[in-house]
This record gives C-alpha cells, sequence and structure tokens, in this order.
C-alpha cells in the first residue's frame, strides 16, 4: 500500500457507527480463503430503510462479507446481530428466516424451468389440496405474482411461463431481481446486479431499490459504477485488501473522493 493511497483512507475513528435499532451488525468479521485473508477485523452495518452503497477494488472482500450475512459462507470470526440480537447465520434458509434476500453476482436459476417457477424454487405457495399428504404447488398465485413482478422492473414482453433458456443474460438478471423484489423481506442485498442490465432495467432497479426506503427495508448495494449507487446511498462503505477503510455519509463525501479512494 503505498502512502499516496493511504492519504485518502478514512480515519478508523470517524467511521459512521450503528445505533441501537440497526438492522444488522457486523463486528469483527474475520475470513480465510486458504492463505487468502479475504476479510480482516470488519465492523458493518446497516439501519432499516438505510441504502448503504458498498465499493471496493476486484477482490476487496465486498462479496465475501455479503456472502457470510446472507448464510453461504461460514466467518472464521467475528459476531451478527439481527435487529438486536445475536444470530448464526449457517445456511442461506437460516438468513432468508430471518428476512435477509440476496441477489448474487452470478444468480442460480434452472435454464429448462419457466420464469415464474424460477421465482419461487424452494418457497413454493401451495394450495389447499393434498395429494398423498403433499401440498399442491399453487400455479395460478405464482404466476399472478411473476407477472407483477416483472411489470414491476419493465420484463412485460416476457409471460411468466417463457422458460428461462429462452431469456438473454441481462434478462435472467432482471428475472433474479424480480424474486428478490417478491421476497423482500427486511434486508435486501444486491451484489453487482446491473451488469447485464440495459440503461432502462437498470434504472428500473435502482428507483425500486430508493422505493424499499418508505418500507423500512434496509439494503446494500455492491456496484462497481459509483454513478449508479451514489445517488441512492444513503451511506457509502468502501473496503480495500479485505478491510473496511472508508465507512460515510453520502452527504460527507462526493464521488471524485470516493474514485480517489478506491482506484
Ligand atoms: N471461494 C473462494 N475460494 C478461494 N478464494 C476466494 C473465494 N472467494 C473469494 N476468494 C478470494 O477472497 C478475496 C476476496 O474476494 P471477493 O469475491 O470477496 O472480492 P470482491 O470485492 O467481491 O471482488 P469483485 O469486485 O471482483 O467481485 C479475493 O482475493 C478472492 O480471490
Ligand atoms: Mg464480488
Amino acid at each position: 500500500m503505498t502512502a499516496r493511497l493511504e492519504e485518502h483512507f478514512q480515519a478508523t475513528e470517524t467511521f459512521v457507527r450503528p445505533t441501537a435499532e440497526a438492522l444488522v451488525r457486523c463486528e469483527g468479521l474475520e475470513k480465510w480463503y486458504g492463505s487468502v485473508h479475504a476479510l480482516a477485523e470488519v465492523d458493518f452495518h446497516a439501519e432499516p430503510g438505510e441504502i448503504v452503497g458498498l465499493v471496493g477494488d476486484n477482490g476487496a472482500g465486498k462479496s465475501t462479507l455479503i456472502k457470510i450475512l446472507s448464510g453461504a459462507h461460514p466467518a472464521d470470526g467475528g459476531r451478527i446481530f439481527f435487529e438486536g440480537r445475536e444470530v448464526r447465520l449457517d445456511s442461506p434458509k437460516a438468513a432468508m428466516g430471518l428476512g435477509i434476500e440476496t441477489i448474487y453476482q452470478y444468480t442460480a436459476m434452472v435454464p429448462a424451468m419457466s420464469i415464474a417457477r424460477n421465482m419461487f424454487i424452494g418457497r413454493e405457495p401451495l394450495t389447499r389440496f393434498t395429494i398423498g399428504g403433499i401440498g399442491l404447488m399453487d400455479r395460478r398465485t405464482m404466476v399472478e405474482h411473476a407477472t407483477r413482478s416483472l411489470t414491476n422492473i419493465d420484463l412485460t414482453e416476457r409471460s411468466p411461463d417463457t422458460t428461462v433458456e429462452e431469456l438473454s443474460g441481462g434478462q435472467r438478471q432482471a428475472v433474479a431481481i424480480a424474486r428478490a423484489m417478491y421476497f423482500k423481506s427486511k434486508l435486501l442485498i444486491l451484489d453487482e446486479p446491473t451488469n447485464h442490465l440495459s440503461v432502462k432495467e437498470t434504472n428500473k432497479v435502482l428507483d425500486y431499490v430508493a422505493s424499499l426506503k418508505e418500507q423500512g427495508i434496509g439494503s446494500i448495494f455492491i456496484s462497481h459504477n459509483l454513478h449508479h449507487i451514489f445517488p441512492i446511498s444513503d451511506r457509502i462503505v468502501a473496503m480495500a485488501r479485505g478491510r473496511k477503510i472508508a465507512d460515510i455519509k453520502k452527504s460527507d463525501t462526493t464521488i471524485d473522493d470516493l474514485t480517489d479512494l478506491i482506484v
């Protein structure tokens, strides 16, 4: 790390601190992948209704942090609190159960299944009918909700019965976003969700995330494009080489300062 770069780092004692009402709060997270120290002493938090922009160069540890928060990877050290209670996020199901919904950088879909089925994988609504004690999937509800979600992201030219393999990369990403929007819960995490989207689709997603604030839903939005996240973020957290190097209210910084910090 050069002296020139260090000049830009925010002093640790000026990092924004969580309130007593923080939605999620992590203390001293540690993660190793073999000999790679992917997270070192990372404190992180998000308040209800707050949009946190998470930025940093390739390999900074952003995805690692959100994989821990979404239960996909275990931390090697540190503590996580959700709505004030200490929690163990040892599976994606545990995280979803708390109300943490994640859109990954490369979200998994089943190509041969329809948009509607992909939206509800593992969480299919059931009818009141059963066969041999097993609930029947409520296809009509799935199609109705899928249609509404596709309208939200302006993918109306596609029917919910379209199989995902017929969609472009951007459209698949849009379906993943529609899915997370439907199960939006309390905390929405988006890891580079707009990479393959058109400008129009991207703006829709940004508008949507901004609209979640009013419902008290917190969001963590990872992007390489500061121009996407700066306008909608309340606070920016920057990482470099597994460490948090800035945690600052948007009103106390500028895109230019942040660009100096992370590149
Ligand atoms: N499953 C894994 N196995 C081994 N090393 C990993 C694994 N996942 C991440 N790493 C390493 O951990 C470090 C942090 O990676 P991470 O994916 O969190 O970075 P990132 O900030 O999301 O980067 P990008 O902007 O490129 O997505 C990198 O050095 C990466 O190579
Ligand atoms: Mg990443």
